[in-house]
């Protein structure tokens, strides 16, 4: 099959969350089925030449010209490919719109023409994919940032010679990110304002790409199948709940794999010594490297619990303030690692400050750090308000470092919690727990303080989900259903319109 995925971002070219790692392992992981596989990102130059492992890149010397309402833009298409895959990427180069220090975002706040920008880097994917004759069978688009590129197939891409039939997936990964804009922005889409209807592209007077992406996409996937579930509530739909009800018989969970060749503690070139679940020796080198590279007291005996994570209020980190106090009291190590909200940040500093001996937090993004946390840690936090899927209770997993998770969205579909000795002996692998409340996750750190006591049976929780396949080979398996049945979904309303005619 012929696949192109588009994506706002892709590991190793630029990433500012899990939607990179995911548009990079599951192009890889769907080319190892035999797929021929290109995926489109936009060229951010700035956060290229800050990447020493960013791969080299080609003109190709295609220029585009793209139509953004009343303007035409230019933009040149380079290529690379995925480190060891065949997985082709084309980045989109244009400057006036990319050549940026952030993707989407600077000094928190989001750049103005956010819709414009990625308007055009819709637009950009569909002209290159003619100008390229790549001829896809799918076309995968993820997220609002590429939620128009649906609607540009149905309104106009069909109307082209070779394309009558071309059929699209949507993923969401996150539906607290959708892309709403003030109506006059639906001029910059160039589509006919019939689309601006609450049916499709309209949300409350507002141009919203999200909703476009989930009204025109043949099928539509989410990153977990309990996400699936609960989107369709008002509780976690952020509005759009009537729009996926509504496609529900073709909403479905996809759980996301892990890329296996770049978080596994038995192949790390990161961590301070490989090791696996065969032999966990290693692990404890690196609790103590870890210990001893952020200034905490290098001991094997307490349990050293670890976050790595936007500082979001999805991320749960207001749960982390309301227990802190009581936390601190204990005889714990806690390292926090990551950015975002400046009131999560100053918090997890000032608890750093407060008790040098007990906390460590980086601000910051930092790759090499994030795998010796996950190699040094016995226990990983991830107490999130909401978790579409998360990757780093399945990075956690695979380390031998036991996630305390809240149990929503991905983090229920991954964790399997240590009720009691049976499970401990069967599937269990984690801690999870459903109050949104900071006494919740205190007593969860309680339960895994004092299995951490039990030597025997920590080993049992570490090896449940270590031994478990994480990969993206089931998963990748099952995105190739979906691009099946969204084929045959659009050759069937072809045929009804056919005859229609
Ligand atoms: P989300 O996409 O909602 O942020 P995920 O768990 O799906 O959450 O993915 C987050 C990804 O970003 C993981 O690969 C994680 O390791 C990485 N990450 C987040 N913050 C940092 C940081 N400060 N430094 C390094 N990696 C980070
Ligand atoms: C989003 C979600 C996260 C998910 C990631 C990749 O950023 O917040 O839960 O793992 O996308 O799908």
């Amino acid at each position: 099959m012929r696949i192109v995925v588009a994506s706002s971002e892709a590991v190793p070219f630029s990433k500012t969350g899990g939607l990179a790692d995911v548009a990079s392992a599951l192009p890889k992981a769907l080319s190892l089925m035999g797929h021929d596989v290109s995926i489109f990102v936009p060229h951010y130059p700035q956060v290229h030449a800050r990447n020493s492992t960013a791969p080299p890149l080609d003109d190709i010397g295609v220029t585009l010209r793209v139509g953004v309402g009343q303007k035409t833009v230019e933009a040149r298409v380079l290529k690379s490919s995925l480190p060891d895959a065949r997985v082709t990427v084309y980045l989109i180069d244009q400057p006036g719109y990319f050549d940026r220090p952030g993707l989407y975002v600077e000094n928190d706040q989001d750049y103005r023409d956010n819709c414009e920008r990625f308007v055009f880097f819709s637009r950009a994917v569909i002209d290159a994919i003619e100008r390229l004759h790549l001829a896809p069978q799918i076309i995968h688009a993820n997220d609002w940032q590429t939620g128009l590129i649906p609607a540009l197939v149905a309104a106009e891409m069909r109307q082209i010679a070779g394309y009558e039939q071309q059929a699209t997936v949507f993923t969401i990964h996150n539906m607290a990110f959708q892309g709403r804009f003030w109506h006059w922005d639906m001029n910059l889409t160039r589509l006919d304002w019939k689309y601006f209807n609450w049916r499709q592209m309209e949300f409350f007077g507002h141009l919203n790409l999200l909703k476009t992406g989930i009204s025109f996409a043949d099928m539509i996937t989410t990153v977990s199948p309990t996400y699936a579930r609960e989107i369709q509530t008002p509780e976690y739909g952020y509005g759009l709940h009537g729009a996926l009800t509504a496609r529900k018989d073709d909403l479905v969970g996809i759980l996301n794999g892990v890329d296996t060749e770049i978080w596994n503690p038995a192949t790390d070139p990161h961590i301070a010594q490989k090791y696996s679940a065969d032999d966990l020796d290693g692990k404890a080198v690196c609790k103590a490297a870890i210990q001893k590279q952020l200034g905490l007291p290098v001991r094997a005996d307490v349990p050293l619990f670890g976050s790595i994570s936007r500082m979001t209020s999805q991320k749960g980190f207001s749960l982390i303030g309301q227990c802190a106090d009581v936390l601190l009291d204990q005889d714990v190590q806690l390292i926090f690692l990551g950015s975002g909200d400046p009131r999560y940040e100053a918090l997890m500093s000032q608890l750093a400050a407060d008790h040098p001996d007990r906390v460590s937090t980086t601000i910051g993004y930092n790759e090499p750090l994030s795998h010796q946390i996950e190699a040094g840690c016995d226990v990983f936090l991830m107490p999130s308000e909401f978790e579409p899927c998360g990757l780093n209770q399945m990075y956690s997993l695979i380390y031998g470092t036991v996630p305390i998770v809240r149990a929503v969205g991905g983090l229920a579909d991954s964790v399997i919690d240590a009720s009691d000795i049976n499970r401990i002996n069967g599937t269990a692998n984690g801690f999870t727990f459903t109050d949104f409340r900071g006494d919740a996750l205190f007593w969860n750190i309680s339960r895994a303080r004092s299995l951490f006591a039990d030597k025997a049976a920590w080993r049992r929780l570490q090896l449940n989900g270590m031994r478990r396949d994480w990969s993206w080979k089931r998963s990748a398996a099952e995105y190739v259903r979906i691009y099946e049945r969204a084929i045959a979904a659009r050759r069937r309303d072809s045929e009804c319109e056919g005859e229609e005619k």
